[in-house]
């Protein structure tokens, strides 16, 4: 059984394919720079770009499953094209926030498209990804500081390394089509908290600034974030750094719930990435 995993050199699509292959499956790998592709030497490099559905219908040709990165604007024309080409599974990884309107329609375009091929199909929901974190790197190495609002908002960090563990279990496992596997990672955090712990990763303390929102907010969009969504990030935060939420259970115990194995931490996180700050 042939497995095409699409977004294959992005921080899933690695781990989705290095897993497989561990599993001792076949694999395919989409991407749109094979010469810079870097991926295991088993896998059968394909270039093709999801913006050009028709560049992938070698890719597909033979393939029975499908890892599906999320790309709303052609998702209808590239689900029809794995139809066609004989793919008998879809696993798309999608976001907890599909729902949210801050996200428009642009998650659930791919997960409707999914959901109309006939296929068995699986929605991977994660919740906010640790590695947003990377973000910190800069400050952190040059100053060991984290500068942020709502150092008091308390989120649930997901390790991307579960996001390709949820995806492999669905493209392998049975008793997984037309479900929504929506999960997050194993604690509550603080903002703060969580600057901290890539402290302990590094063996030095990192300072947490708490920011005026206003200059915060006015600093993200400069650098580059849609302001809607850097409002709706920003109005979750503030609620939860007023009124924090425990844990949610259920997003925090489905990764043991399908593998078997216990859901990465924050810790873990900053351990395996320690490097990036130091
Ligand atoms: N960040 C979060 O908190 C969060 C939370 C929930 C869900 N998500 C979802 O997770 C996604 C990120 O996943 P990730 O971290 O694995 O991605 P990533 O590291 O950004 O990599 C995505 C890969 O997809 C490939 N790609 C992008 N556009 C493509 C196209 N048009 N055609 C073919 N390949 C294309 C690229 O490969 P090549 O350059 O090799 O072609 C790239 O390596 C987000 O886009 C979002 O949908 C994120």
């Amino acid at each position: 059984m042939t497995i095409l995993v699409t977004g294959a050199t992005g921080v899933v699509g690695r781990r989705v394919v290095a897993e497989l292959l561990g599993a001792g499956r076949a694999v395919r790998a989409l991407t749109r720079r094979p010469a810079t592709a870097a991926l295991p030497g088993e896998v059968e490099l394909h270039e093709g770009d999801l913006e050009r559905p028709e560049s992938l219908r070698e890719a597909l040709t033979g393939a029975e499953r499908l890892y599906l990165f999320p790309v709303p604007r052609t998702a209808a024309e590239v689900v029809a094209l794995a139809v066609e080409s004989g793919v008998r599974r879809i696993v798309d990884l999608s976001g907890a926030g599909a729902d949210d309107a801050a996200f428009g329609d642009g998650y659930r375009v791919v997960e409707r498209a999914v959901e109309a091929s006939g296929l068995d199909w699986t929605h991977v929901r994660p919740g906010e990804f640790a590695g947003n974190w990377l973000d910190w790197a800069p400050s952190i190495r040059a100053d060991r500081i984290v500068r942020r609002p709502y150092g008091g908002a308390v989120t649930q960090p997901t390790h991307e390394a579960d996001v390709a563990a949820v995806a492999v279990a669905a493209l392998l496992g049975e008793g997984h089509a037309g479900r929504t596997h929506t999960f997050a990672g194993p604690q509550a955090l603080t903002v703060a908290e969580q600057a901290e712990t890539i402290g302990r990763a590094l063996g030095e303390r990192v300072r947490f600034e708490e920011q005026d929102p206003v200059t915060a907010r006015e600093q993200w969009i400069r650098d580059g974030y849609p302001a809607d969504i850097v409002d709706w990030l920003f109005g979750m935060w503030a609620r939860s750094a007023h009124d924090p939420a425990p844990v949610n259970e259920e997003w925090a115990t489905l990764v043991p719930r399908l593998t078997g194995r216990p859901a990465r931490t924050f810790a873990e996180w900053a351990s395996d990435h320690a490097a990036a700050f130091r």
